[in-house]
């Protein structure tokens, strides 16, 4: 029997081999393994075998063996025929596009501090980082900004609650801007001038979520100390950053203000690029965009820092979102934190 299921094997491999449509491989699999088929036939004889259980036994083994390497004949030359039931078409579309990877992409608000970064870097600025998390001290007090200021409410901060038996009597804030790292910088780096910095960082306020609102935001802060600086300095800095980030016609104008860490200090504003200070939605028919604050550093900061009496240098500070949404025509500012892939894709 050995001898015949060697000769079927063999028989049937040179069929399928010949194969070319899947209907002749069926043909095949229904002659050997068909419920009328030649396996089957064989299970018939065994049953009816006189012979002791063992060597039964030893021949129905054979049959399994032979079943076996029947089936893997089949599936191998169905596969090679392209597979099972629909081998009719090809098994693969060269025509199909090809697995696009799925590519990362920035962060709109991380792309434009690069661009701003990138534009003071050409102007000769460095950039540093500071901590999210500062003393009352760094935020506010260096700064010249005293205890009394009503931006030093708690209402306005999310000062962080000291752990029992934490011994200090510096209350923690998250930031509320970024120039504590003029501080750091100047006083704990010992910094001596001439340097210019920027200063890239997440800040935190207690606002009221809406379109133009969010108790989070970036800014990116300024400063330049060196003999000799003056306002004109400011301004040829700032007109040159404005141009390079809104185009050659983008126009600033500036406009006395007051902060504490400055004297003088102004707010400059942008002339609307959408109707180029004509007055629209955007600029709310004002013809300006505020976008920055900036002035003179005061000599408080300078002596809290230790710097000679006669030091001078300028410091600005613009918030970052409210950049990008002039120059991306964003309108509502909570869409740079939701994290929906719809927005986030369009930058490119
Ligand atoms: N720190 C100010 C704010 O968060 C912005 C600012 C204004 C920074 C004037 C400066 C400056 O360095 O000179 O509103």
């Amino acid at each position: 029997m050995e001898e015949e299921l060697e000769r079927l094997l063999a028989e049937a491999k040179g069929k399928l081999a010949s194969a070319s449509r899947p209907e002749e491989i069926e043909a095949v699999r229904v002659k050997v393994l068909g419920r009328k088929g030649d396996l089957n036939l064989y299970f018939g004889y065994l049953r009816e075998e006189t012979r002791p259980p063992e060597e039964r036994a030893q021949l129905g083994q054979k049959l399994n063996t032979f079943k076996q390497q029947m089936e893997q004949a089949l599936e191998e030359s169905r596969r090679s025929l392209g597979s099972g039931e629909s081998s009719r078409f090809p098994s693969e579309d060269l025509t199909l596009p090809g697995h696009v990877p799925v590519v990362g992409r920035l962060h709109p608000i991380t792309q434009t501090v690069a661009q701003i970064l990138d534009i003071f870097s050409a102007l000769g600025f460095s950039a540093v980082e500071g901590n999210e998390v500062e003393t009352e001290y760094y935020n506010f007090e260096a700064l010249n900004i005293p205890a009394e200021h009503p931006s030093r409410e708690g209402f306005d901060n999310f000062y962080l609650q000291t752990l029992p038996g934490w011994k200090t009597k510096q209350r923690y804030l998250l930031r509320s801007h970024t120039s504590p790292m003029q501080i750091h910088f100047m006083k704990e780096i010992r910094r001596q001038p001439p340097f210019q910095i920027v200063v890239p960082g997440r800040v935190f306020r207690r606002d009221a979520v809406d379109a133009s609102h969010c108790f989070q935001f970036h800014q990116v802060e300024g400063l330049a100390v060196g003999p000799g600086l003056s306002f004109g300095d400011l301004k040829g800095v700032l007109v040159a950053w404005a141009r390079a980030m809104f185009g050659a016609g983008a126009r600033l104008r500036f406009r006395p203000h007051y902060f504490p860490f400055t004297e003088p200090s102004a707010e400059a504003d942008l002339a609307c690029i959408f109707c180029e200070g004509k007055g629209c939605r955007v600029c709310g028919q004002k013809g300006w965009l505020e976008i920055l604050g900036c002035g003179m550093v005061h000599p408080a900061v300078f002596r809290a820092v230790g710097y000679a009496l006669g030091t001078v240098g300028f410091a600005f500070g613009m918030g970052v979102e409210r950049i990008a949404m002039l120059k991306y025509g964003i309108e509502d500012i909570r869409l740079f934190f939701e994290n929906d892939l719809r927005f986030l894709q369009q930058f490119p």
